[in-house]
């Protein structure tokens, strides 16, 4: 049962990351374009590819939370015991909030509101990188 669930877990988070990339990386070609048609397609591409990044975070998160389930009643102290696990949660925080965002940079985009540069979203594009490599290195490694 763990390992479906881990199994589980992990492709949501693939599918969870496929949108917090290419989501900003849409942002980028958006924050540059003039042509009326192509921004037309960018805000449809955008819309669509935010729910397909709204269902895998909830997946993952479900998934997750599952895990945490499975192993509180396989194993006494589970949540204790595991320092890891805690600060994962915060780093998976911070990826929820840079999620939310995206989601009102969309509207934003969506309305023809956007204040940013293409350069700064070359640099907000940069956020889950650097999240996914310290949840991913937590997770495997489970330094504490
Ligand atoms: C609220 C969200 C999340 C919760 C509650 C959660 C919780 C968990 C738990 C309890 C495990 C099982 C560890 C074990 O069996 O030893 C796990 C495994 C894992 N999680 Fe998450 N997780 C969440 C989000 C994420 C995210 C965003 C990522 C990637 C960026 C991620 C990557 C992984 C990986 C790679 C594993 C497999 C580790 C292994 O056993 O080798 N998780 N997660």
């Amino acid at each position: 049962m763990l390992l479906w669930l881990k199994a589980f877990h992990i492709i949501f988070v693939v599918t969870w990351f496929a949108g917090l990339f290419y989501l900003p990386r849409i942002f980028v070609y958006h924050a540059m374009e003039n042509d009326a048609n192509t921004i037309a397609r960018f805000k449809v591409m955008e819309r669509r590819l935010l729910i397909m990044t709204h269902l895998g975070g909830a997946l993952a998160i479900a998934f997750g939370m599952s895990l945490i389930a499975w192993w509180a009643s396989h194993s006494e102290g589970y949540m204790k015991a595991n320092g890891w696990l805690h600060t994962k949660l915060l780093l998976v925080f911070f990826l929820v909030v840079y999620h939310a965002y995206c989601a009102v940079l969309v509207k934003r985009f969506a309305a023809d509101l956007n204040r940013r540069s293409d350069r700064w979203y070359r640099f907000f594009n940069e956020v889950p990188v650097i999240l996914l490599i310290a949840i991913v290195i937590l997770a495997v490694v489970k330094p504490w």
